[in-house]
């Protein structure tokens, strides 16, 4: 039995990890590490959280008494948690330092002190910035982040290079695309638009919706960081990306499509302060070094998303009627 703790396991990604670790495999006990933020939500793993071989910690990474309790005994820590939406980083950084940075050096510190087989950090393609028209990003590529949520994560990224470099820790680091799938928390650009398009409600677009994003299905995203655990070279850095590069009026056009509504819902807004244009990954490492592959196309992807979002209208809702409120007037001037 593999004995692994997942961070930020109530969230999008960690929820849908924690899921494809407990369905796809026998062998693996999880515990899970959230401090149920805004973003962390128990029913994300409802469906799994009575199973023997999973375990829930409310706590906070930043915290290192509960992390060394949590770390005690196990074979790999994947860190998930963080806070992780660019927009609010802009109205106040203060926490993203704290969870991203601090968390991520006070779990560094436990991996080493309970002799953790493997660290996973689960960062992210923004901390390459931004590409113009042409190119991508290799795990060679100059670390340039232009928001305080990747300069967050940036900053955690060069801790774990130097917990590598300096104590020899079985670390990977994962840097990958914007995900997309069910349980994302409605304030990320898909989940947004499709759950305001269910109810006839404009979509925001920041300026002409020209920015580019590589688009990645979060069961995708899984799998690679299953593999790197498996697999992954000890030290080093995979990026991971679904090769799917869409405007946001193209990923706008394919959902108002799908759920056939007008073009008049479609609002253009002000622009995000310091906006990146475009990412794009090169994951051409990953695909060689240990044979993953993205395997969910995007427009079937699309497809199911907005479906899971169409059957868990409770869901959102309980998110839409609680933080979300508030955070929506500050961020777009209008009550959700
Ligand atoms: P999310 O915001 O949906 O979930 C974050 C989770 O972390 C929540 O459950 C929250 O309660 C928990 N958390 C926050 N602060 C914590 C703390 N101090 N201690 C313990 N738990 C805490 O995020 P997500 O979209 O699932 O992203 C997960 C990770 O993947 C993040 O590190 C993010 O940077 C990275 N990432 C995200 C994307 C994406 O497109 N969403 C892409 C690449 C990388
Ligand atoms: O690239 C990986 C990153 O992807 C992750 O590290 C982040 O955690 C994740 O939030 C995501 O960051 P983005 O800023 O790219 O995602 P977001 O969904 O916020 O925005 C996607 C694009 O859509 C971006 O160009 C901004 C635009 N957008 C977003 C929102 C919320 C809009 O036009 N209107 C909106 O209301």
């Amino acid at each position: 039995m593999f004995q692994v703790l997942v961070t930020g396991g109530c969230g999008f990604i960690g929820s849908n990890f924690v899921r494809h670790l407990l369905t796809t495999r026998n062998d693996v006990v999880v515990t899970n590490l959230d401090k149920l933020t805004y973003a962390g939500n128990p029913q994300n793993l409802a469906d799994v959280a009575d199973k023997p071989r999973y375990q829930f910690i409310e706590g906070d990474i930043a915290d290192a008494k509960i992390v060394r309790v949590a770390a005690r005994k196990k074979d790999a820590i994947f860190n998930f948690a963080a806070e992780s939406h660019v927009d609010r980083s802009i109205h106040d950084s203060t926490v993203f330092v704290r969870t991203n940075v601090l968390g991520t050096q006070v779990l560094l510190d436990a991996a080493r002190e309970m002799h953790v087989s493997r660290y996973i950090q689960i960062s992210t393609d923004e901390v390459y910035g931004s590409l113009g028209p042409t190119g991508y990003f290799t795990e060679e590529s100059r670390i340039a982040p232009n928001s305080p949520y990747s300069a967050s994560k940036a900053a955690a990224d060069l801790l774990v290079q130097s917990y590598i470099h300096t104590f020899g820790l079985n670390a990977n680091i994962t840097r990958c695309s914007n995900n997309y799938g069910p349980w994302q928390f409605p304030e990320k650009l898909i989940p947004l638009f499709i759950t305001n398009l269910l109810r006839d409600q404009a979509v925001p677009i920041y300026g002409l919706g020209r920015n580019i994003r590589d688009w990645i299905h979060v069961l995708d995203h899984c799998t690679a960081i299953e593999a790197v655990w498996r697999e992954g070279k000890p030290g080093a850095t995979y990026n991971i990306g679904g090769e799917c590069e869409l405007t946001n009026m193209q990923v706008t056009e394919k959902l108002l499509a799908i759920l056939a509504k007008p073009h008049s819902l479609i609002c253009h807004v002000v622009d995000r302060p310091g906006h990146d244009a475009r990412y794009a990954i090169d994951c051409s490492k990953i695909k060689s070094e240990l044979g993953w592959r993205p395997q969910i196309h995007f427009d079937k992807g699309l497809h199911e998303t907005v479906r899971w979002y169409a059957e868990h209208s409770r869901w959102v809702e309980e998110i839409r009627n609680g933080e979300y409120r508030n955070y929506y007037q500050k961020q777009y001037g209008q009550v959700a």
